[in-house]
């Protein structure tokens, strides 16, 4: 019985004390199979450690929003700077060129639409996940929201199952609903709910005190981009990501919404991966804008 009664914050996060990465390269996956590293080495930069996820999952709740009215011509054209393309099967099956070699994170529940009440979700078919060629699967999980917490944990427990059986890291999403405070004490709890579930990768987003979420949650954690942002902000959230530990991006909005997208993914990629200053990945988007 939980004592509810008696919830304590924790406190004492050990930000000096890295995690042990000695037997592969990102955190909590020293004792994963050689299935699970070969593919996250596939998403996850040797040298950076780090990865510039392209998110265009937003379709199957949201219809055609700005930026995807087109996959075929908005993010086939940014699949090569990108790590990794996390869509649904219907669009990769239909739009995304079955000649690309980037992994693919592969949306693996789907359920009710911005019409209705979003999250009521179930999971794909496992035989359809194996047959994405899917490096990672990833659902969604509503910590917090009364009506769809319980359905969402047996979709994201089952996926970590159907995960495990073939080797293939599950990525948890961390949704946020309108209810809930986006702040740094939720987000430790939802990605720790997602990371002991058995989550490989749990995707949240940034917020003040970053640095505690990503020392309490023991696998690498992608940051979601959110709404659309002025792109020095974006790049600054990157950069602030990147700095309290995370391992990457998850972005969707941000890139494919900007004025300049193939611009605004190569910015990014210089945050994520070479360490860019926010001012100085402005700098390489505005170059590369004037470029294209
Ligand atoms: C959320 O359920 C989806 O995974 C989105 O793809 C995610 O929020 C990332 O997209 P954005 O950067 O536009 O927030």
């Amino acid at each position: 019985m939980a004592d509810l009664d008696d919830i304590r914050d924790g406190d004492n996060f050990g930000l000096n004390t890295p995690a042990d990465t000695s037997k592969f390269y990102l955190k909590g996956m020293n004792s994963t199979d050689w299935g699970v590293k070969n593919r996250m080495s596939r998403i996850f930069n040797r040298k950076s450690g780090n990865t510039v996820m392209l998110a265009f999952d937003h379709g199957f709740l949201m219809g055609p929003t700005s930026g995807l009215e087109r996959i075929d011509l908005n993010i086939d054209p940014l699949a090569e700077h990108a790590d990794c393309l996390m869509g649904c099967r219907g669009s990769i099956r239909s739009m995304i060129s079955p000649e690309n070699t980037k992994p693919v994170c592969l949306r693996a529940d789907t359920g009710t639409t911005i019409l209705t009440e979003l999250n009521h979700n179930v999971l794909l078919g496992e035989e359809e996940m194996i047959s994405m060629n899917s490096s990672a699967l990833a659902a969604m999980i509503a910590v917090g929201d009364a009506a769809t917490e319980a359905t969402t944990m047996a979709n994201f427990s089952r996926l970590v199952d159907i995960g495990n059986k073939y080797s293939i890291p599950v990525m948890c999403v961390t949704a946020v609903g309108k209810d809930m405070a986006r702040d740094s004490r939720y987000f430790q709890l939802a990605a720790r709910v997602g990371a002991e579930n058995g989550a490989s990768i749990v995707k949240t987003y940034y917020t003040e005190g970053f640095e505690n979420v990503v020392a309490c949650t023991p696998v690498p954690i992608v940051i979601a981009g959110g709404k659309k942002l002025p792109e020095i902000e974006a790049l600054e959230m990157a950069y602030n990501a990147i700095q309290a530990g995370a391992a990457g991006v998850d972005m969707g909005r941000n890139v494919f919404q900007s004025e300049a997208p193939l611009a605004m993914i190569k910015a990014v990629g210089g945050v994520v991966h070479e360490g860019l200053k926010p001012k100085e990945a402005l700098d390489l988007f505005e170059t590369e804008k004037n470029a294209s």
